[in-house]
């Protein structure tokens, strides 16, 4: 499969940046699945559903609308971009990425997404479940201090309470959730390059994945 570019990896490993910006070097859209696992720990919130209640999730999710185009998420025909970088959000959609009936909903969404066009979708199974067929996977590393010092980063203005050790300490609990949940857990597969992004620049990443870009599965 030509069109669809891959790219998995644990929170904070700069996927989103790399991504945004090797879509828009190669011409092609940027999905961005874990917007979508936030909007729906968002609705969970906003509907004061209970994290734990799967059969309630599930319910909910049969008339929920979500979209994602040109880096806006909308749930229900509302913006909701800007709400869904919250530390509180970000481990609510680890939770609630782990029901099976939220994953088969947004399982769908992403293949009805990309089948559209060319797009790079960055995630935590997009290479595994969601386009195994892709013809180019990458899987984006760093060190944990090192991707807790950019999540630091982007929370501290917003999230005034926040310290770098709990910082540290949330990452830990997140991979740990992602990579161990029964359903589609992170997981490098043998067919994905594997990048290391600990002291590179954004640049030097981005260079890394357009020198081991398989150019026979693109469509460039
Ligand atoms: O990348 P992020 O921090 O925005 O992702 C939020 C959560 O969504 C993450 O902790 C796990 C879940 N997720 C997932 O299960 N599968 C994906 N493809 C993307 C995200």
């Amino acid at each position: 499969m030509k069109n669809v570019i891959t790219i998995d990896g644990p929170s904070a490993a700069g996927k989103g940046t790399v991504s945004r910006i090797l879509a828009r070097r190669l011409g092609y859209e940027y999905l961005d699945t874990g917007a979508l696992y936030r909007a729906v720990a968002w609705k969970v919130r906003e509907s004061g559903i209970d994290p734990a209640d799967e059969a309630a999730i599930a319910l909910m999710l049969k008339d929920t609308g979500i979209t994602f185009s040109n880096g806006r998420v909308m749930v229900d025909g509302r913006d909701v971009t800007a709400q869904i970088r919250t530390a509180e959000i970000g481990e609510l959609s680890s939770r609630v990425s782990a029901v099976p009936a939220v994953r088969e909903k947004l399982l769908a969404l992403q293949r009805e997404i990309c089948l559209k066009g060319r797009v790079v979708i960055e995630g935590r199974d997009t290479g595994t479940v969601v386009f195994p067929e892709a013809g180019n996977k990458f899987f984006l590393d760093a060190a944990v201090e090192e991707r807790a010092r950019r999540r630091y980063g982007e929370l501290k203005s917003s999230e005034p309470g926040i310290t770098m050790e709990k910082t540290i300490e949330d990452i830990k609990k997140r991979d740990l959730r992602d990579s161990s949940r029964k359903v589609s857990p992170l997981k490098k597969s043998p067919d994905m390059v594997y990048i290391d992004s600990t002291g590179l620049t954004i640049e030097e990443v981005v260079e890394k994945i357009m020198n081991s870009l398989n150019t026979n599965e693109a469509v460039l």
